[in-house]
């Protein structure tokens, strides 16, 4: 945890326009800076930097913020790690919190799987630039596939010498500890023996989205069959392949900007369409594709074009993996490439504007795309044009846009030479199917939760609601530990949980609201600091806190037991389950707190239109008051239609 003093420090010495400047080329314009947005594609720039005020503002997307803000949403970087960033950034020493015995450890583990994969990173780098096998072998076969040096570096390509316990006697002689190299998964131990999992081979490192190196594949050189082409580093504390995508850390940018990511097979097809200048490309490594991993893509765009071989005999096997990104509502599309081509060999025998405007030409939609690889080999065969149309229709009744399924419906009844009416009804079978099977699963209080409510327009931001941040701080000290909800991906995954705290945690950044009470403000920064560390602070921590307003504070709201306010008690009367109580307390004080923030801003805008229309201001300035004023209106409307509870399945 750093420390609260440290925290101030960095946020006094982060200047907003030398922190943006690092990413956006600004110029001054009066008071402020203007530059190109580097959140939404534009041509004129509409982000603003206010130096007066500390903050950042786009006029055309609406993002905004200070400078922990900024690094945030451009770096992709939770609040610790952006602070972090900027201690960096300006030669500030983090003082890190003390932690109690049980906090050391969970951490040390972690710290010291990282730490161990960091060196084996800049082992291997060493190995592959220094050492003579290192280059003869590795720096040679890179080579030789047409990678460039500043290619090779920027994805921190590596080799691990052929020799039995190389890396392991090397590690050990400086320190780490077997322990360590065992979890991460470099060295294998049995009774009589230690040696290196990777040998001979050309190290590609697997960074996490905030650049950690976290895991390893290695590629063998030799042609033989004995052994697998790649190994790759087994699952530990900081590795977890279903979660990570190759490339996304050198891809998150690129991604953000083009609004498209593409997904292709292996580590070389990534790296080489970098080389050819296409960097918005992550690789499955190989598997299929995971949920988690599509929400991973889907927090930085909903535009994928999953990239085929030509030869890829896997492609109908893979296709039913593809529902699952339908149903998370991305826009999927498929390019198959030529007979015999990879990614790979696709980008370094074309040009970056040859292979953007091939896959332009050929891109198509997936659903269209299954319809037509599949209806190819059912010609004549009506069972097999029934299986056809049942596989097609289930697609298309996962996803979650009416609208979109609506167009679907039309393409594929040209396609099959269906009437579209039959489809219609079919989707809406399994659809229906779908929402009785998952009203009758939802028998505990855990199957429930919120989805995310209504988004509030970031420019609400400054306002002030004492009593409903009061009450989501009580909620926290209260309850932050305890289980919110609980859900199954998928019903062989372990369930995973929800803490009150992530999920008032989430709620509030989503909407880049920040508490303006500053005590209160701490206490959510210190869960957010425990989130992202995944150690959410103990109540008593409030308690015996060494800031006496907070700990007088902590100790006022948790002396009592918790009583619900008057909101909930008419409500309340109704749940006798205590979870449920929880399940329904905890997004209601969210939303009452976005509807007083909104309610306050409405206020202040309908004022502020006053004042405007006995003034003489520009039409351009009465507009985006409007504009404000429209915006705030709909998210009030749209918070107090929100029914609250939604099942998952
Ligand atoms: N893969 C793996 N283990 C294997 C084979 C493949 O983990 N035994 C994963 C790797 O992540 C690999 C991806 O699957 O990058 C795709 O496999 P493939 O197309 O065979 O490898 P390429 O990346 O194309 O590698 P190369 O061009 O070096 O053969
Ligand atoms: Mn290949």
């Amino acid at each position: 945890m750093i420390d609260f003093n440290t925290i101030q420090r960095i946020i006094d010495t982060a200047e907003i326009v030398d922190v943006v400047q690092d990413f956006v080329n600004l110029k001054k314009r009066g008071v402020n800076y203007l530059g190109l947005c580097p959140f939404h594609n534009e041509k004129t720039p509409s982000f603003t930097v206010s130096p007066a005020k500390g903050i950042y503002k786009c006029f055309g997307c609406g993002k905004g913020g200070n400078p922990v803000n900024f690094i945030m949403e451009h770096e992709h970087l939770g609040y610790a790690d952006a602070l972090r960033y900027l201690a960096k950034k300006y030669h500030i020493e983090i003082v890190e919190k003390e932690l109690s015995a049980e906090e050391i450890q969970q951490q040390n583990e972690r710290d010291s799987l990282l730490v161990v994969t960091k060196f084996a990173n800049s082992y291997f780098q060493e190995k592959l630039h220094k050492h003579t096998d290192g280059r003869a072998i590795g720096l040679s076969y890179f080579k030789e596939r047409g990678f460039r040096d500043e290619i090779i570096d920027k994805f921190e390509l590596g080799y691990s010498l052929d020799i039995r316990d190389a890396f392991t006697k090397a590690a050990i002689e400086k320190g780490y500890k077997l322990e360590f190299l065992e979890k991460a998964g470099f060295t294998i131990v049995n009774e009589q023996d230690k040696f290196d999992r990777f040998r001979g081979r050309v190290m590609f490192p697997i960074h996490s989205l905030s650049g950690n190196v976290i895991g390893f594949g290695g590629r063998v050189l030799k042609k033989d069959e004995k052994t697998a082409k790649y190994l790759n580093s087994p699952e530990s504390e900081i590795y977890h392949k279903s979660k990570v995508l190759y490339g996304m850390f050198q891809a998150k940018t690129a991604i953000t900007q083009s609004d498209k990511c593409y997904l292709v097979e292996g580590y070389t097809d990534v790296i080489s369409m970098h080389q050819s200048g296409i960097e918005n490309v992550v690789a499955s490594s190989g598997t299929s594709l995971t949920v988690d991993q599509i929400r991973l893509i889907k927090r930085f765009t909903p535009n994928v074009t999953i990239i085929y071989d030509g030869d890829a005999a896997g492609i109908k096997a893979s296709l039913r993996g593809i529902d699952l990104v339908l149903e998370q509502g991305m826009n999927v599309r498929v390019l198959l490439l030529p007979e015999n081509e990879d990614p790979d060999s696709f980008a370094k025998a074309h040009s970056a504007s040859e292979l953007l405007a091939f896959i332009q030409k050929n891109e198509e939609d997936f659903i269209t795309f299954k319809t037509r690889l599949l209806s190819k080999d059912t010609k004549n065969d009506p069972v097999k044009k029934a299986n056809l149309i049942s596989d097609i229709v289930h697609s298309i009744s996962v996803i979650p846009d009416g609208i979109i399924r609506t167009v679907y419906i039309k393409e594929c009844s040209t396609i099959l030479g269906i009437d579209e009416k039959i489809l219609y009804s079919e989707t809406n079978k399994i659809r229906r199917r779908y929402a009785d099977s998952e009203s009758r699963r939802v028998t505990t209080p855990s199957d429930v939760y919120k989805v995310a409510s209504p988004a509030v327009p970031s420019f609400v931001e400054g306002y002030y609601a004492e009593p409903q941040e009061r009450e989501i701080i009580k909620l926290l000290l209260h309850y932050g530990n305890q289980v919110l909800y609980s859900y199954q991906e998928d019903k062989f995954d372990e369930p995973r949980h929800v803490k009150v705290a992530e999920y008032i945690i989430k709620e509030i950044l989503n909407d880049d609201l920040e508490f303006k009470n500053l005590v209160y403000k701490q206490i959510f920064q210190e869960y957010l600091d425990g989130m992202s560390k995944d150690l959410l602070p103990e109540s008593k921590q409030f308690i015996f806190h060494n800031d006496p307003q907070i700990s007088k504070l902590a100790a006022d709201l948790l002396s009592t037991t918790y009583t619900l306010s008057k909101i909930f008690k008419r409500k309340g009367a109704l749940i006798e389950n205590d979870e449920l109580k929880l399940n329904q307390i905890v997004p209601e004080t969210v939303v009452a707190y976005k509807r007083k923030i909104l309610e306050i801003a409405q206020k202040d805008v309908s004022e502020k239109l006053h004042i405007a229309q006995e003034n003489k201001i520009s039409v351009e300035e009465l507009n985006t008051i409007q504009k404000e004023s429209m915006l705030i209106t709909s998210a009030i409307i749209a918070i107090s239609k929100d029914r609250g509870w939604v099942i998952i399945r």
